[in-house]
């Protein structure tokens, strides 16, 4: 699909969005249910980024819409930002897995994965025009700044792309989910504590 320059931008996204369903550029749209595009208002003060879709947003065709999106939606919540003034999306558009038995268990995108997808989330973000971008965990921020970023030392800093977009890294809400109970609590504080900082202004 080829979109075209002089196309509005809500239109442009419904083309790209369009053109992610045909995507074979990696294996991985072969064996999902759907590409899962990104969603939000047009030129937002932040764009949030995951990993890839999940089962149930692979299911529905929404980014954040499982486990992961309800965790990220408390977090919001918590922030009292609406879901609605935000976008989301993700580094990866379809889900990749592993099937145990009939269970499709969530596999971590390769590197030339995300590198095959990395266009469509740049011509997102050109279209979309976001003030700033948050990554959620690693996945994201490679693919948004072009390099290996150690989360956990930069999380709740802001660091900024070649073409001066500046970008707040934190982990992925998955990655809280996976911790032992009596740590979630401790972990979604500075969760949210990173993400307060993508609200306030950067220096
Ligand atoms: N995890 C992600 O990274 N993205 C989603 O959309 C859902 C879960």
């Amino acid at each position: 699909v080829v979109v075209q320059a002089d196309a509005v931008p809500a239109d442009a996204l419904s083309g790209l969005a369009a053109g992610m369903q045909q995507c074979r550029a990696c294996p991985l749209g072969a064996a999902a249910t759907q590409a899962v595009p990104g969603e939000g208002p047009m030129q937002p003060s932040l764009m949030f980024v995951g990993e890839q879709p999940g089962e149930q947003e692979d299911l529905r065709g929404r980014p954040f819409v499982g486990p992961a999106g309800q965790l990220f939606d408390r977090a919001l919540q918590a922030l009292g930002v609406a879901r609605t003034a935000v976008y989301v999306t993700n580094a990866v558009r379809h889900f990749k897995y592993e099937l145990r038995g009939r269970r499709r268990i969530h596999k971590t995108p390769s590197q030339q994965e995300a590198l095959a997808c990395s266009h469509w989330l740049e011509e997102e973000i050109a279209l979309v025009r976001p003030r700033a971008l948050v990554a959620l965990g690693g996945t994201a921020a490679r693919s948004l700044l072009g390099y290996p970023v150690a989360v956990l030392q930069e999380r709740g800093r802001w660091l900024e792309r070649a073409d001066g977009l500046r970008v707040l890294v934190t982990l992925h809400p998955s990655a809280l989910l996976r911790l032992p109970p009596q740590e979630q609590p401790q972990a979604f504080e500075d969760f949210v504590r990173d993400l307060s900082g993508a609200l306030s202004p950067s220096p």
